[in-house]
């Protein structure tokens, strides 16, 4: 009798222990679904995507002080928009990207591009993610209309940027903005997508957008420039974006380098630049131009130098190497 009553107490001991343990420590028990007010809040979880961000276009686009500077500090309302956006999901993919009235200085953040609506009773809607986790505080939700150029082209495509891409190949060859502005990282599908948003400010992507060749023909030298990695036009988005290239002879060794030559420039003008002609390089595009100058007979280099803002100090003379960003170089012999 004693022996029972101590085995079915034992009994109730473990139960009421294992139905303690899976409460509180059990990790896949739900998490409260949270709401979300800041990006911050989501450090403390995502903080490898949270740290990519931070370093992104997107977290200053409040901040930069180059936007500050033409909107006059936002005195321009039209450009709070997409610089300081409501969220996608909730304005609606496809509409227009509508202002928010918080916590602008986090730029494009996260909240911005994965907050779902709430749900009808008023709870958090959670954020739309790659997957489904409905035990996790930010109860992520499955929504692929994240994946697609459209989700972009709310802020990316007033200068064309996403309609460039669609006339290219790149849609056939099956890449997207994703593919090359946040590619998965060390390339593995399994480890999610790098947030730091590279564009023009990354050499090394500067560099596979295009190839630069130039040649003796005919005693006239031809500079070649073709697009061979970027999606769209180059450059593309933002009209202050400017492509240069540059010559100069090659003179001996003793000799002290010659300053760079003007030859070209690849711009969308501004819409007051009525005397600039709209010739960014199209995706897969090769543009021949013919250098003729009887300075250019000896051994000569050529290089392309890109620039945020299309102004030099001195447009009588301008100094790319310290105002602009060199992409690539070739020399053509005598
Ligand atoms: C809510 C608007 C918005 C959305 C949506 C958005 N962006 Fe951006 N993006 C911006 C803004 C604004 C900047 C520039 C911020 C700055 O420099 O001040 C920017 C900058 C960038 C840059 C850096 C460009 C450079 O000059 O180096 C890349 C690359 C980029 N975005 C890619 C993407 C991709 C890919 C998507 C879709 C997944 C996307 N963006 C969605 C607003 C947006
Ligand atoms: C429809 C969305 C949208 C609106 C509205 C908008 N921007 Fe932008 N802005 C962008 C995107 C997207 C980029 C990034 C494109 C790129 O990097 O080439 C950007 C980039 C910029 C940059 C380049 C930043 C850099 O570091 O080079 C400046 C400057 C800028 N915007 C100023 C403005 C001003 C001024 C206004 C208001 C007149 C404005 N923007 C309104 C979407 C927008
Ligand atoms: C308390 C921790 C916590 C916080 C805070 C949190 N998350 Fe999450 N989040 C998770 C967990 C756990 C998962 C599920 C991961 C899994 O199942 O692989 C998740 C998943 C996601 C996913 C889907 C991941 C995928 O692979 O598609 C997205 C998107 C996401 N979170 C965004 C956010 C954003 C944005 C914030 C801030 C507004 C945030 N989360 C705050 C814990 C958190
Ligand atoms: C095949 C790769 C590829 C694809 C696809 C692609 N891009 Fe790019 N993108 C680049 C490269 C390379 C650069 C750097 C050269 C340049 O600045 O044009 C770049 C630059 C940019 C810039 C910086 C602006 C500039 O010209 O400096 C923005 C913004 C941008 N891309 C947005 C997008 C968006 C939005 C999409 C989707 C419609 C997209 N890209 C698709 C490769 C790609
Ligand atoms: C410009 C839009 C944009 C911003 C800003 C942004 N994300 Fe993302 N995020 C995406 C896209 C697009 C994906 C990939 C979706 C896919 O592959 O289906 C993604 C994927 C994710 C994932 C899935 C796992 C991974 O690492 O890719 C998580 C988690 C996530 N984001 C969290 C965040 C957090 C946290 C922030 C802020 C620190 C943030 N995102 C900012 C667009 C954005």
């Amino acid at each position: 009798m004693n022996s029972l009553r101590v085995l079915l107490g034992g009994l109730c001991l473990a139960l009421g222990l294992w139905f303690a343990v899976s409460v509180f420590v059990d990790p896949s028990a739900p998490e409260a679904a949270r709401t979300f007010d800041s990006s911050v809040s989501c450090k403390d979880c995502h903080a490898q995507v949270y740290d990519e961000w931070q370093s992104s276009q997107h977290a200053m686009a409040w901040t930069n002080p180059a936007v500050r500077a033409l909107s006059n500090d936002f005195a321009n309302q039209d450009c709070i928009d997409c610089h300081a956006p409501r969220p996608i999901f909730v304005s609606g993919i496809g509409e227009r990207v509508l202002p928010r009235a918080s916590r602008r200085v986090e730029g494009v953040d996260c909240i911005a591009c994965h907050l779902l609506p709430e749900n009808e009773d008023g709870s958090p809607g959670g954020m739309a993610g790659t997957i489904a986790n409905s035990n996790a505080a930010c109860r992520p939700v499955q929504r692929v209309e994240l994946q697609r150029v459209e989700f972009c082209a709310g802020c990316h495509d007033q200068h064309e940027t996403v309609r460039q891409w669609k006339a290219s190949e790149w849609p056939e060859r099956g890449e997207d903005c994703l593919s090359c502005h946040m590619p998965y990282r060390n390339g593995d599908s399994n480890a999610g997508r790098n947030h730091q948003c590279l564009g023009g400010n990354s050499l090394e992507l500067l560099k596979s957008a295009v190839d630069l060749r130039a040649s003796r023909e005919a005693g006239t030298i031809i500079v070649e420039l073709e697009n061979v990695g970027a999606g769209h036009s180059f450059p593309t988005d933002e009209r202050s974006r400017a492509a240069d290239i540059f010559w100069r002879p090659l003179g001996t060794e003793e000799d002290s380098k010659q300053s760079w030559r003007h030859l070209y420039r690849f711009r969308s003008p501004y819409r007051f630049e009525v005397d600039i002609v709209d010739n960014l390089l199209l995706a897969h595009e090769t543009r021949k131009i013919p250098l003729d100058d009887p300075e250019a007979l000896g051994s000569i280099e050529v290089a392309l130098f890109y620039k945020r803002s299309p102004h030099y100090e001195n447009p009588e003379a301008p100094d790319p190497e310290r105002e602009a960003v060199l992409v690539q170089r070739v020399v053509v012999e005598l």
